[in-house]
């Protein structure tokens, strides 16, 4: 602080009394920094009024000129102008060198080299206890800038102007205050509480001189650093010491509280230092301090989170930042607790491909092509929308499907998963409305819900999303929706597939809201019987579709490449998000996919994938309709992909029979993780996806162990 440490040190009120008290306070403190700060400096063309700090950068160049302008000098150049320092005591502006600003010029500068001394007029007002004063004060004022802003900060190295050196008896020069302010503006906002504490001092000053503010008249002036444990120094800006004008400890807990809040709440109750630290006044403990807590004569506080008696006071619920919610994805969570199982346990949790579909990819050899022909640019960024070749794959791929698709229409993403988000960042505002499946994929519902849609879901059946129950709930909910979201093929929880006939309908029903659709297929290609369906996107022209695919289910999905196939303008939307979350996607992934499909046998490879998987599709439906005969447990009867959705009898919980099934080795995802408020509570998804044939078998008996022992 600039303020003086204490009033015998200071010395000048002493001396220069008639000049600083001249508005008739004689016996008020000194207090150079306070009266720097507050000045009712007379502007240069309108007395009596209150002048705001100049700030450093912004005022510097300005004030340069006009005062070279007054003074009838040519006008300097603004850097050469801003590089003067506008001195003076409230009244002309004047200008002093640089060089002249510390301590050593002190008189009418008159140092050696100045360039300026010629040209520098007197500064006060003509006598020499009045210059020193003034520029004093001005320079304590100057220097500080708005000092509002700073002062609190506690750096003692930054006590003052040229009164934090001079008051100290030469403990710093002030001429590395100015280096200092030169190469740091004020922030903005620093200006502006400058600018408010000018507003409310009232403008009565006389003719000009610096009037002590009243709130600092009477009493001794006792300033104190207040140093703060490590742990302490969060709360108060990052500062291990602060500096305070405190004649007792009343004073400074109630300075602590009205500047670092964040620190009161952390070292003070009801006013007073809590237990929980330990408080040492120039060494002595603060508990066998004088009782009037007088702090004059004292110098340091030192703050200590207490040895004993507990850490520091967490700070109130109040001032604790209220966090939103967020949500994720209970299928990600049992991947966890399957793997945090300390007994064997198979796993129908995941829908991830099975350890031998990844390995049938020959990753280690596609791997090391890529990096040994492309070497480190295959390490290197990529561009947004993808791969050039790797969009081309994916548009040949989605126009064998019977959606016609031009490269330039796709992007491809780090996952399906990035592709929906992308959608919504695209598409959403908070408060949109979203129509989902209900059982829905759990992390597209957390997305949506991320983003602050409102999820409006609708029950699946045998032919995915009920769409006339769509139109009926979107109706009674008066909601307008923004976005239809499905799976068209073997739902994710469900494994039901949307029916042609509801594709059509949804595409329709879309057109009536001008919604978006946005389809999400991983398992198109898994299609273990019958025909393929058209993707939705190929149904009409009439709606925006978003289509979204992935290489995860049928490839590597910890390559984390997806992609999404959408108007050019959308892409181009989604494109400028992309480069906000991960600028692209994993060059490295992309090629290893693309070496992948120039080697061709893509499609061999989905065929055994096919076999692998209808195999175990078969096993799991044997296996369950083996140990599941009359138990009142029942399950749909997919065509592809890797869910079965099996019902409990309605007093059997999902959840509650999961603790059990972990105890006997076997995992699943409970029903309600597929839901935000529809109840499928006595719902479970069993993915058959991971584990081996014999597996399925030792896991459904598990299960049926577990069933046993709940039901
Ligand atoms: C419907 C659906 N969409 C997206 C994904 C995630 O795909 P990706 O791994 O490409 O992000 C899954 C994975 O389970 C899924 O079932």
């Amino acid at each position: 602080m600039c303020a003086p440490r204490r009033r015998g040190a200071l010395g000048l009120r002493e001396l220069h009394a008639p000049s600083v008290l001249r508005g008739g306070l004689e016996d008020a403190p000194l207090r150079i920094r306070g009266a720097a700060r507050l000045a009712p400096a007379r502007p240069r063309d309108r007395p009596g009024r209150l002048r705001c700090a100049p700030h450093a950068d912004r005022d510097r160049g300005r004030a340069a000129a006009r005062g070279a302008a007054r003074r009838g000098h040519a006008l300097q150049h603004p850097r050469r102008a801003a590089r003067g320092l506008r001195t003076g005591f409230g009244c002309r502006a004047r200008w002093i060198s640089r060089r002249a600003a510390g301590p050593r010029s002190g008189h009418g500068g008159s140092v050696a080299g100045d360039r300026h001394a010629g040209r520098r007029r007197w500064i006060g007002r003509g006598d020499p206890r009045e210059r020193r004063i003034g520029r004093v004060g001005k320079r304590c004022r100057r220097a500080r800038g708005l000092r509002a802003a700073r002062e609190h900060r506690g750096r003692p190295g930054r006590t003052g102007g040229r009164c934090g050196g001079r008051h100290r008896a030469g403990t710093r020069p002030a001429r590395r205050l100015w280096g200092r302010r030169d190469r740091r503006p004020l922030h903005h906002r620093q200006r502006l509480q400058g600018r408010a504490r000018v507003s409310i001092t009232r403008p009565r000053d006389i003719r000009g001189y610096r009037r002590v503010p009243r709130r600092i008249r009477g009493g001794p002036v006792v300033s104190v650093t207040v140093r703060l444990a490590t742990p302490l120094r969060a709360a108060a800006g990052g500062n291990a010491t602060l500096s305070f004008d405190a004649p007792d400890l009343a004073t400074l807990t109630r300075e602590i509280a009205v500047h670092y809040p964040e620190l009161a709440a952390r070292v003070l109750r009801d006013g007073e230092f809590g237990r929980f630290v330990n408080v040492f006044i120039d060494g002595e403990d603060v508990r066998f301090f004088s009782a009037d807590g007088d702090l004059s004569g004292k110098r340091t506080v030192e703050i200590l989170p207490a040895m004993s008696g507990g850490a520091v006071a967490p700070l109130p619920e109040q001032s604790a930042r209220r966090e939103h919610e967020v949500f994720g994805s209970f299928i990600d969570e049992t991947i966890g607790i399957v793997a945090r199982q300390t007994r064997d346990t198979v796993s129908f949790a995941v829908g991830s491909p099975s350890r031998e579909a990844l390995e049938l990819v020959g990753a280690d050899d596609l791997t090391a092509t890529v990096l040994r022909r492309e070497g480190a640019s295959a390490l290197g960024y990529g561009i947004t929308e993808g791969e050039p070749e790797l969009r081309e794959v994916v548009a040949a791929g989605a126009s064998a499907r019977g959606l016609e698709t031009d490269a330039s229409d796709v992007l491809i993403s780090a996952g399906a998963l990035q592709a929906i988000d992308l959608a919504c960042r695209v598409y959403l505002r908070p408060g949109d409305a979203v129509v989902v499946e209900s059982p829905g994929f759990a992390n597209a519902l957390s997305a949506f819900r991320n983003h602050g849609a409102t999820v409006l879901e609708v029950p699946v059946d045998g032919e995915g999303l009920d769409v006339g129950e769509a139109s009926r709930l979107i109706r009674r909910s008066g909601a307008r929706p923004r976005m239809f979201f499905v799976v068209p093929n073997f739902q994710n929880p469900s494994g039901e597939t949307l029916s042609l006939g509801r594709r059509e309908s949804l595409l329709a029903l879309a057109a009536a809201y001008e919604a978006i659709v946005v389809e999400d297929d991983p398992y198109g290609l898994l299609r273990y019987r019958g025909a393929d369906l058209p993707p939705v996107a190929s149904l009409g022209s009439r709606v925006d579709v978003v289509s979204i695919g992935t290489f995860s289910k049928t490839f590597l999905p910890g390559l984390r490449v997806g992609w999404a196939i959408a108007s050019t303008d959308t892409i181009r939307r989604m494109a400028k998000v992309k480069q906000t979350m991960d600028s692209s996607t994993g060059t490295l992934a992309q090629r290893i996919v693309l070496e992948f499909h120039r080697r061709g046998g893509v499609d061999a490879h989905v065929g055994r994938l096919r076999e692998l998987y209808r195999h175990k599709q078969d096993r799991a439906r044997t296996a369950l309709a083996r140990e599941f005969a009359g138990t009142g447990v029942t399950w749909n009867d997919p065509d592809g992909g890797f869910y079965f959705w099996v019902r409990l009898p309605h007093d059997v919980d999902a959840r509650r029979l999961l603790d059990v099934a972990l105890e006997e080795g076997v995992a699943f995802v409970p029903g309600q993780a597929f839901a935000i408020e529809r109840d499928h509570s006595n719902a479970l998804r069993f993915s058959i996806s991971g584990p081996s044939p014999e597996r399925i078998d030792e896991g459904v008996r598990r299960l049926r162990r577990a069933f046993d022992r709940v039901a």
